[in-house]
């Protein structure tokens, strides 16, 4: 794992967005795995900055979201259809068929979320995955206990989880929904590179754990330990309880040009 500390959310994010806009330019059909929440907001800020100012084109890009709360049609206002349409799509050029979303609204749900690996296989699997963290350590929806080797499915959110995230529903736990359908951590360690972001001291042990603790099921993200090629960006507060941070800034600070962003 590749561990890169900033000093803040907005300086991580821009280090991440040149991995991403690399990527793009040398392969502009390239296969991108998405991420909701708060945290890659600053990402898709500075690619649609990227995309406006400096022509990055996302034309023949095509992309997979993680999840998508059951229940929630693609126009609700938490949905995560919409959240990638608003804070990212819509800005730039991709083109919306391109886009993926599991769907929310499926009637047969095991066999929307089988078509949905089958799409991946199809569009040649996915480059480059997003990630975000609970601060319970679940990647997508991938609560801890997880199988390692589960794939698309539906999947039954945490308490905690679910509190976390009434802050996007006025505050009001019983508005949000408690299943959701997330890719299988299966799913994303077939991706052929990583990126996890995560900020703020609300993250620091679930990182912690992440990196440095043992891989287990109960530490979703700490799986990421086995995949040949992830890296983590993080601000100051979220690295603050990792023991290696010095080792870390050495290697990210020592490394030539050409490789830094790749
Ligand atoms: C969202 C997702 C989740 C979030 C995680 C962190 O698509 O897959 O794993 O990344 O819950 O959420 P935020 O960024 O809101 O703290």
């Amino acid at each position: 794992m590749e561990i890169i500390i900033k000093e803040n959310g907005q300086a991580a994010s821009e280090a991440a967005a040149r991995v991403v806009a690399r990527l793009v330019r040398e392969k502009p059909n390239a296969v991108l795995g998405l991420a909701t929440g708060s945290t890659p907001l600053m990402l898709y800020r500075e690619l649609i900055r990227l995309h406006q100012e400096e022509g990055l084109d996302f034309s023949q890009v095509t992309t997979f979201n993680l999840d998508e709360y059951v229940g929630l049609p693609p126009e609700h206002e938490q949905s995560y259809r919409r959240f990638m349409n608003e804070n990212l799509f819509e800005p730039i050029n991709i083109k919306m068929e391109n886009t993926h979303v599991p769907d929310g609204l499926a009637a047969d749900i095991p066999a929307s979320c089988a078509a949905y690996e089958q799409a991946i296989v199809e569009a040649g699997g996915i480059d480059l995955q997003v990630l975000g963290i609970g601060s319970d350590g679940h990647v997508g929806f991938n609560e801890p206990t997880s199988s390692f080797a589960s794939r698309t499915r539906i999947k039954t959110l945490t308490q905690q989880t679910v509190a976390h995230n009434a802050r996007f529903f006025a505050g009001d736990e019983s508005q949000v929904p408690h299943h959701c359908i997330t890719m299988g951590i299966g799913t994303i360690m077939d991706a052929r590179m990583n990126i996890m972001l995560a900020f703020g001291a609300n993250k620091a042990d679930a990182v912690a754990a992440t990196i440095e603790g043992p891989v287990a099921a109960i530490m979703p993200a700490s799986v990421l330990q086995h995949h040949p090629r992830a890296k983590v960006f993080v601000d100051e507060t979220a690295s603050s309880r990792l023991r290696l941070t010095d080792y870390y800034r050495w290697v990210y600070n020592g490394k030539p040009d050409w490789q830094r962003d790749a």
